[in-house]
């Protein structure tokens, strides 16, 4: 019988990505993936250490595993952003685990638990990718019969002073763009009807090769990949996430050419206060992050523009935080992620007093939440009455008769499904504005 692996994911949107490529490497190694653990003999964590939650999260993971499992004695691996960072001190922290994998590895587990099977008890491996490892991916282990992540750049070269990315993922590698189209162009092949191009930032993507790109126009090699990939005739392309500093107009420009390209751009502010952003080392001030609004909402096209929010950096005072609350209301963001400051050890900011107390930051995340509904509500009303373009993904939750997708500017649609099929592309009618979601009726 084949040894089950059975793998566990958390975060980003990068990590999903890894556990499908590094499933693809067990399966040809002649390992089997499982979605049970309790069957498994191989468990993998993939994990997450933006915030300190996610972090804590994995080891009661890992010990719920190992006390469930105490006859069958499953060999135990951290992969990913935790791994990297704290390495084989894991060993001593998390009884039980084996393997330790670093977000370069993941090509390298096959061989890895091949050690742990024949008598090494730690093995760990925290190295950088080797040239010319294949990004293959097979369509058993995607995520979605209907959506693939794509990714074109990987790791970050920002040093933003919370954020511990650059340390567990690395310097900025860009993938080849002749690699990218054909990835796309093969699962346009394949029936996939949505890509999302992945990376840190995506719009800093800077390939060493024109590979891909030949004959393409653009201000940036990121708005040629655009085009590149738009004219695969994919039939839905998103792309996440953009650095503001990064982000040029001509990239809303290859929007308004390609209908195929969606109607969303993911933007983190972090900060409406220019003191808190320059503290953060965002490269970007207020008015910087307000231009490029600016370029976004005088499209043509109606684009959907969501960001992302910490409260409570190190030294925000009450006006530096009204002024974040201030910028959000110039904004009008269709979706906005708020985070509570968590000081990451090892970071440029873990040398600042974590001095805004949890309460303040409970108070700030639930202002600055309550506000943004109000806004964004104003934005889910004004759809009322419009046809948006789903992507049917199945059933909804709250209701059989009803089905659930994605619209091209990313919000959940849930609406009166008549014919409609997962994987299908379909119109819909929206009558209702829901807090997190919008309702309506399937068009023929
Ligand atoms: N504390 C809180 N939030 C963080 N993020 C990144 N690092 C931290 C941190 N140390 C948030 C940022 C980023 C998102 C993915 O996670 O808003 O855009
Ligand atoms: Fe972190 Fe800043 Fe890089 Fe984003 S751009 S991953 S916030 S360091």
């Amino acid at each position: 019988m084949k040894t089950k692996v059975y793998i566990e994911t958390f975060g980003c949107q990068m990590n999903v990505a890894d556990t499908e490529r590094a499933a693809t490497g067990l399966r040809i190694a002649g390992y089997d993936l499982t979605s049970a653990a309790e069957l498994a003999d191989v468990v993998l964590f993939n994990t997450c250490s933006v915030r300190e939650r996610a972090e804590r999260k994995v080891f009661r993971r890992v010990n719920e595993v190992r006390a469930r499992a105490r006859k069958s004695k499953p060999i135990i691996g951290v992969m990913g952003c935790v791994a990297q960072l704290e390495g084989e001190a894991i060993f001593d922290n998390a009884a039980g685990v084996n393997m330790v994998v670093g977000t370069r590895a993941t090509d390298r587990i096959a061989s890895l638990i091949d050690r742990v099977r024949i008598g090494e008890t730690q093995v760990s491996d925290l190295g950088e990718r080797a040239t010319g490892e294949s990004w293959e991916v097979s369509p058993v282990e995607r995520h979605s019969p209907h959506v693939a992540f794509v990714p074109i750049i990987e790791g970050c070269n920002k040093f933003c002073s919370f954020c511990i990315v650059p340390y567990s993922r690395g310097r900025e590698k860009s993938r080849p763009a002749s690699e990218i189209v054909a990835e796309v162009k093969r699962l346009r092949d394949l029936g996939y009807k949505e890509v999302h191009l992945i990376g840190q930032n995506v719009n800093s993507y800077r390939p060493r090769s024109e590979a891909g790109l030949e004959g393409i126009q653009g201000a940036t090699a990121f708005c040629r990949l655009l085009r590149a990939v738009a004219e695969t005739g994919m039939p839905r392309i998103k792309f996440t996430t953009s650095f503001p500093r990064d982000f040029h107009p001509d990239i809303v420009a290859a929007l308004e050419e390609f209908p195929n390209l969606c109607d969303w751009v993911h933007l983190p502010v972090q900060s409406g206060s220019d003191e808190i952003l320059k503290a953060m080392r965002r490269g970007h001030n207020t008015t910087d992050y307000l231009r490029r609004v600016d370029s976004i909402r005088s499209s043509r096209r109606r684009l959907a523009l969501t960001s992302d929010i910490i409260v409570g950096f190190p030294g925000e005072t009450d006006a530096n935080f009204q002024d974040t609350v201030k910028l959000i209301e110039k904004c009008h963001f269709d979706a906005l992620y708020i985070f509570k400051y968590s000081q990451r050890h090892g970071t440029p900011a873990a040398k600042l007093p974590d001095d805004v107390n949890e309460a303040q930051k409970k108070q700030r995340f639930l202002e600055l939440e309550a506000r943004h509904r109000q806004l964004q509500k104003g934005i889910h009303e004004s759809y009322i009455g419009r046809q948006v373009s789903v992507l049917v993904e199945g059933e909804s939750t709250r209701s059989a008769r009803d089905m659930t997708g994605h619209s091209s500017c990313h919000k959940v649609i849930n609406f009166h499904g008549g014919a409609a099929n997962p994987g299908d592309l379909v119109n819909v009618l929206i009558t209702e504005a829901k807090l997190n979601s919008l309702y309506g009726e399937y068009v023929n």
